[in-house]
């Protein structure tokens, strides 16, 4: 540990940082996983400085030879990480310095640690950002594939958790497609707004060198420079973008998660989960528990928790940088492991569910689930819908008393209650000819479902190619 004041910013110190505050207010303990993008941004900023005469092109091949090293270094383990070096910038600016001697000194000219991590963390959200968007692309995919394959499979539909109208359960997996797809979308929009460069703002105001920032945002893959110097390197609203997509992913995946706990119950006993997503319990033998999808459930809250920690750190942060920002990298890190570790588990189980059809089938026929059927076909036959729901209701309440669903009464017994039911009202009151009348776009019908799928794979093409939609 040394004992002198910081050799990056120690020449108007007269003493050296205690050695609690330096390890408190070090980042080196987590900006390290920034390695990468901090050293790639340093090599488009030499280059750049290069291109504009303010470093020589020895100076930037020494430079950029050393950067490359470190990095070589890095991935080797071969590096100790210095708390008194405060943060990855300052580490690889000081080990950089002790390879190539004076020129590493030079590296940092027209340039602030302000907008150098404004930079790393746009570079480092944007390759995460196309990660995620390749696994939403692999979920939405198998998402598709199991809803084709049961676009006939018959379940309960629910409202309130009560037994509802029969659906299809392709129709329910395409449901969720359908929100995973808006998430997809949200990431996409969201990285158009983290890919820009910050680089060129400096501590804040800008720089006296005559720099192009239009050279580094090309050599960097940003689509322009940050229009504001001020903004630029004090603005983390594409952070708490990026987790408020998160936090609506999760809440969606939660959903379904809380879907397929329930109907992995034996009361439910709608699905089989295979056995290498479940554990089993240490004392009750008979137990498969469904961990994946309550992991998925429960770490939801944390990342609701990190857009509340993003939103609450820059809440009142007066312009520009302050060092509050430090505090946006462990939850934005957190959120994007958890997302990817949520997004790989559901991508790799949704398609291997398999769904117990006889006991759906089994369940769609309890609890009346034709009943709205009945009540179109009276109004078919020229009965005003009010009047129907009645007639229907008294069936309903026939029915209970006798323990038969609808289906199982004869003609005789429905036409008790209403002399318009005739023969033909047995095709509309099987779980077949009710998802099969539900025959308009976004309906239940089987094949209704199977065009759905077919939209939803054709959506999926582009955005595989190029990474966005
Ligand atoms: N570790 C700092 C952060 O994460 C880097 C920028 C520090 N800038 C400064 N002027 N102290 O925000």
């Amino acid at each position: 540990m040394t004992q002198q004041t910081n050799q990056s910013w120690g020449g108007r110190f007269s003493e050296p940082t205690d050695a609690f505050v330096a390890a408190f207010t070090a980042s080196i303990g987590f900006d390290q996983r920034l390695y990468h993008h901090d050293i790639r941004g340093s090599i488009a900023h030499a280059t750049m400085l290069a291109r504009v005469g303010v470093l020589t092109d020895d100076e930037r091949d020494a430079i950029v030879e050393g950067l490359n090293d470190i990095e070589r270094d890095i991935e080797a383990g071969n590096i100790e990480w210095s708390v008194e070096l405060e943060d990855i910038h300052m580490n690889i600016e000081a080990r950089l310095t002790d390879k190539i001697g004076i020129t590493g000194k030079k590296l940092h000219t027209g340039r602030s640690r302000n907008d150098q991590i404004a930079t790393d963390i746009r570079l480092y959200l944007r390759d995460e950002i196309d990660a995620i968007g390749s696994e939403l692309g692999r979920l939405r995919e198998g998402m598709i594939e199991l809803a084709d394959r049961h676009a006939d499979t018959i379940m309960p539909g629910f409202t309130h958790l009560q037994t509802a109208q029969p659906v299809t359960f392709g129709h329910h997996v395409l449901a969720w497609q359908e929100m995973i797809t808006r998430d997809h979308e949200r990431l996409m929009d969201c990285r158009r707004r983290v890919n820009i460069l910050p680089l060129g703002a400096a501590a804040l105001a800008g720089t006296t060198y005559p720099i192009d920032r239009h050279v580094t945002a090309e050599l960097l893959g940003f689509d322009r420079p940050a229009e504001n110097s001020l903004d630029a390197v004090s603005d983390r609203d594409f952070a708490i973008e990026f987790t408020s997509f998160a936090s609506i992913l999760l809440m969606h995946m939660s959903r379904i998660s809380e879907e397929l706990v329930l109907w992995s119950s034996a009361q439910f006993d709608f699905i089989d989960l295979p056995d290498r997503f479940c554990t089993g319990s240490s004392i009750m033998p008979q137990k498969k528990n469904p961990d994946v999808p309550e992991l998925v459930r429960g770490k939801t809250g944390r990342v609701y928790g990190h857009l509340m920690s993003l939103l609450t750190l820059m809440k009142s942060q007066p312009l520009a940088y302050n060092k509050d920002n430090q505090e946006d990298k462990e939850p934005l890190f957190d959120s994007v492991d958890t997302v990817k570790g949520c997004l790989r588990a559901f991508a790799d189980m949704i398609p291997a569910i398999e769904p117990k059809k006889t006991s759906m089938y089994e369940a769609a026929r309890k609890g009346f689930s034709t009943a709205t059927d009945l009540a179109d076909y009276l109004v078919r036959a020229g009965v005003a819908f009010r009047d129907a729901h009645e007639i229907v209701g008294t069936s309903v309440a026939y029915g209970i008393k006798q323990g038969k669903d609808l289906s199982d009464m004869t003609l005789e017994e429905l036409r008790q209650f209403s002399s318009d039911i005739h023969e033909d009202v047995f095709d509309v009151l099987t779980l077949e000819g009710s998802v099969a009348a539900r025959n308009h776009i976004g309906g239940t019908a089987p094949h209704q479902v199977r065009a759905s799928a077919q939209r939803a794979r054709d959506a999926l093409k582009p955005a595989h190619a190029g990474g966005a939609q």
